[in-house]
């Protein structure tokens, strides 16, 4: 069997039925504007919703002899039996729902941006999987092609279309960075939706703490570029990271940029979404589970736990061309606190004098969250005096955790990214 998808210009078809699979079809012609005709005997209750006129009366010849499309809902062999004689008589295509061996054309799964179609058919072999497939494309293909669509359209009919200038808007409007928060690094911790992105994208560029683990989840073919910032070992600058996004995503393509944890904490997203937005390009953001979070969880240490702390901060002690950041130490004085520092394992020795100095307690509770979730987690438990020395022993990356909750880290349960007996990992 050979099948061409091609589209009808104002087809006009008879639909014959009155149940549940004629009023889908009904519902698929009325959204797609044709021109059609209804004839059964009975009406399920959703057509009194439709705004069509119906015929209630039994199928017969004459009813066909204005049509040469008729599409057959009705799974009544009387009205299969009538429809072949006709079509010995003349040229008669019939659709019969879910019926393929008596079907001279198919329906295609529809996605609509205004005049632009997109039409995915199987050949009859299985409109779930077209639908499917449907649903996957509608994902991808902006709201705003409808008003391009139709502005093409325009000029075409005035006679002056350019399609250079076409491609670059077109392109524009395609491409896309999708600012994926990938989390702590163990790829089980991943929200689907990550997941799902990463699928979907063209190029993927990637900082320093994504793990490999998370990179065997992007898909064969699909191009990866490295363009981490380690302290003091840029790759790229932000500037270029920027330049690239903005490159790729004018020429149409999806850009996935990997960031470890979530985009928005400490990981510098909202300068590359706003960086992004000024050049009208459009951004997503995936949320992820932040390694403040997730890294003090998997090592026994609760954020809040009541006597404890009724509350927490999460700070970084970076600030731009590496300083130390010291405006976060009042709130290791705060009761029942817990301050959650990133970027904090190598300025160490820094926060120990600028806490003392601030007269910190010295025996104020501290742990080294390092690797969080990753099979080389490591945690040390440790006190603001003892800090500058057991730091020395830590991996990176490391979160710091101050705060009482960290005496709790004993009992609590604690363990890297696998958690045994969950298969998914
Ligand atoms: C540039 S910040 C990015 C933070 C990230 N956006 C987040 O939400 O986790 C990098 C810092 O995050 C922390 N970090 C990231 N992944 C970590 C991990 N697996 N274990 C411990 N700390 C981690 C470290 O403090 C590291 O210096």
């Amino acid at each position: 069997m050979s099948t061409l998808p091609i589209v009808l210009k104002d087809p006009r078809i008879l639909l014959l039925g009155g149940g549940a699979v004629a009023l889908h079809k009904a519902r698929v012609l009325l959204d797609n504007a044709i021109d059609f005709c209804v004839i059964a005997r009975e009406f399920c209750a959703g057509f009194d919703e439709l705004p069509l006129v119906r015929i209630v009366k039994g199928i017969e010849t004459a009813d066909l002899a204005d049509f040469a499309l008729v599409v057959d809902a009705t799974g009544a062999s009387e009205v299969a039996q009538l429809l072949a004689r006709e079509k010995q008589r003349r040229l008669l295509l019939v659709n019969a729902v879910d019926a393929p061996e008596r079907c001279d054309f198919y329906f295609s799964a529809l996605l609509r941006r205004g005049d632009l179609k997109v039409a995915v058919s199987s050949g009859g072999a299985s409109p779930t999987l077209t639908q499917i497939v449907r649903d996957r494309i509608d994902r991808l293909l902006p709201a705003e092609l409808a008003a391009l669509t139709a502005v093409a359209g325009r000029d075409r009919q005035a006679g002056h279309s350019d399609a250079m200038a076409l491609r670059t808007q077109a392109h524009r409007l395609l491409g896309e960075v999708l600012l994926i928060g990938c989390g702590p690094g163990a790829a089980a911790l991943l929200t689907r939706q990550a997941y799902e992105a990463l699928q979907l994208v063209d190029l993927v560029l990637y900082d320093h703490l994504i793990s490999d683990e998370i990179l065997a989840l992007v898909p064969a073919g699909v191009k990866r570029r490295y363009v981490g910032k380690q302290k003091d070992r840029h790759s790229c600058s932000q500037e270029e990271i920027n330049q690239l996004l903005i490159d790729h995503a004018s020429q149409g393509l999806r850009v996935a940029r990997l960031k470890s944890g979530d985009p928005y904490v400490f990981g510098r997203g909202a300068e590359e979404a706003l960086c992004l937005a000024q050049q009208g390009i459009r951004v997503q953001v995936v949320p992820g589970l932040s390694s403040a979070l997730a890294g003090p969880a998997l090592a026994g240490i609760a954020l809040t736990a009541r006597g404890y702390a009724t509350g927490f901060s999460v700070v970084s002690a970076h600030l731009a061309g590496n300083r130390f950041n010291q405006a976060w130490l009042e709130l290791l004085h705060l009761p029942q606190h817990t301050t959650v520092v990133l970027m904090g394992l190598s300025f160490a020795a820094q926060i120990v004098e600028a806490a003392l100095a601030r007269q910190v307690r010295p025996d104020l509770p501290v742990a080294i969250v390092a690797n969080a979730t990753r099979d080389n987690q490591q945690v040390i438990v440790s006190s603001l005096a003892q800090l500058v020395e057991d730091a020395r022993q830590a991996c990176r990356p490391a979160v710091l955790v101050f705060g009482e909750v960290v005496r709790l880290q004993a009992r609590l349960p604690s363990c890297g990214g696998r958690i045994p007996g969950l298969e998914s990992q």
